[in-house]
């Protein structure tokens, strides 16, 4: 076994290279290959099989994959499917102020409960500032076991006194190795630092928790790269001004990704939201021209989605599209349709789509709810009280199905929902106290729906 050879990577995507390129091989972004530091090249490239490592068949190979450990926080679970898997590695990312280090140390702290070792390292605020959010959020949190600390080795060393429990890291932006390169923070220290705590919950069967602040193009510093280090990633997100928050994971391992958690941040900590379906839906009051109800899935769960979309006349130029919470280009091709195929010109207009409350829809199920939408405002008339939309809007301007509608439908009525504007089915759901309305074709929605 020779020396280790030099390594480089992409600083954005992860990928490793023997020689500079210009252009990463990997992402195809350029300059964007670093060269690693030997160290580290070492414990990925060629290294010598570690004392006491041998080659087994996969039977005689334990994993614990199996057990979870339940943090008690019961959307929390959901989203990671059941539960922390011994050592994994998770990463929380979300912008500054959403609320991550509070989810975490209520985490740690119903962990403890359950006879978990836990320990919640912050390298960003003092013990005392960590203490104050413990007073407010109860809970036991202030039993959980508590150390500021940024060096990454030192972390590590605490860490080894609790095998089989659970690290938090706050944050890995902060956490420094003193003999890598470069301040805390920059790629080549979260690349390592990170790359050192991997090995640490690998070996130890210790779950590490980090968190990560997100970069102004919505990415964990670092960018992709932490992504690709960690077993799983969950997003915490929510609108500015509003008080609940959406718990999402993009990468799991361990678990399904399409789940969400949905919280309330509370003067008290988040808590779970009591209706986690209704709280997308804004004031349905005023039943004013623009707004359309969409019936999603997200994952498992059925939720309730409020629309919006104004048209106004465009003064010069080409006209705006704007979307927030949908795809742009969906948009586009939906005002095309309707255009196309309902008679619906939007040409001269500007037209701004926004999704209520800070939440991203992308099924095609939302298809019908946006093109509704869009209607009432080109029209400047509510869409009829009490509807909700649920379909996939083809070339052609034709509806079509969409999975689970009977279970999207059953939540709308339960929320006081009166007519269902579906794709057509040649056996068609009943839902107690809510109408069906079937609907072919986009001429068919304007038909029917703005008579
Ligand atoms: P924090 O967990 O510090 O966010 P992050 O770690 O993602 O930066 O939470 C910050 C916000 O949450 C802050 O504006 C105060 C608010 N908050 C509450 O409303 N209730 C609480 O119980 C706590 C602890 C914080
Ligand atoms: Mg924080």
């Amino acid at each position: 076994m020779s020396r280790a050879r030099t390594l480089f990577f992409c600083t954005d995507c992860g990928h490793e290279a023997s020689r500079w390129e210009g252009q990463c091989p990997g992402c195809g972004a350029w300059n964007t290959l670093v060269e690693a530091p030997r160290d580290a090249a070492a414990g990925r490239g060629g290294r010598t099989p570690a004392a006491g490592q041998a080659v087994r068949p996969l039977r005689a190979v334990t994993h614990s994959a199996g057990a979870r450990l339940r943090t008690g926080i019961g959307e929390f679970d959901f989203v990671l499917g059941g539960g922390l898997v011994p050592g994994s590695l998770l990463l929380v990312g979300g912008e500054p102020g959403i609320g991550k280090s509070t989810l975490l140390l209520q985490a740690a702290a119903a962990l403890r409960a359950a006879g978990v070792a836990t320990l919640y390292v912050s390298g960003e605020e003092s013990a005392a500032q960590v203490r104050l959010r413990a007073d407010r959020v109860g809970h036991g949190a202030v039993d959980v076991d508590f150390v500021a600390e940024t060096d990454v080795d030192a972390v590590i060393e605490f860490a080894r006194t609790l095998p089989g429990g659970v690290v938090f890291i706050d944050s890995i932006q902060t956490m420094n190795a003193t003999d890598a390169e470069g301040s805390p923070g920059n790629v080549t220290q979260i690349r390592e630092c990170a790359a050192r705590l991997q090995r640490f919950a690998k070996g130890a069967g210790t779950a590490v928790v980090l968190v990560g602040h997100l970069t102004k193009d919505g990415s964990v510093a670092g960018p992709r790269m932490l992504e690709h280090m960690v077993d799983t990633v969950l997003y915490f997100e929510g609108a500015a001004g509003l008080d609940h928050r959406v718990l999402r994971a993009t990468k799991n391992r361990f678990g399904g990704v399409d789940e969400i958690g949905v919280f309330r941040m509370t003067p008290g900590g988040l808590e779970a939201a009591e209706d986690p379906s209704a709280v997308f839906l804004s004031s349905r009051a005023s039943e004013v021209s623009g707004t359309a109800v969409l019936a999603a899935i997200e994952g498992t769960r059925p939720l309730l989605v409020e629309v919006q979309a104004l048209c106004t006349r465009a003064s010069y130029g080409a006209p705006q599209r704007v979307a927030d919470g949908f795809d742009r280009q969906r948009l586009a091709l939906l005002l095309a349709v309707l255009e196309r195929r309902a008679g619906i010109a939007f040409g001269a207009f500007d037209v701004f789509l926004n999704v209520a409350g800070g939440v991203r829809v992308s099924e095609p199920a939302a298809d019908l709810a946006v093109a509704a939408a869009l209607v009432s405002a080109a029209r400047d008339r509510p869409v009829p009280s009490g509807s909700v939309f649920a379909g996939e809007v083809g070339l052609g301007g034709e509806v079509r199905r969409v999975g689970q509608i009977e279970r999207r439908l059953t939540e709308a009525a339960r929320l006081g929902f009166l007519q269902g504007w579906v794709p057509p089915a040649s056996d068609p759901v009943r839902v107690k106290g809510l109408r069906v309305i079937p609907v072919v074709d986009l001429a068919a929605l304007v038909g029917d729906a703005f008579p």
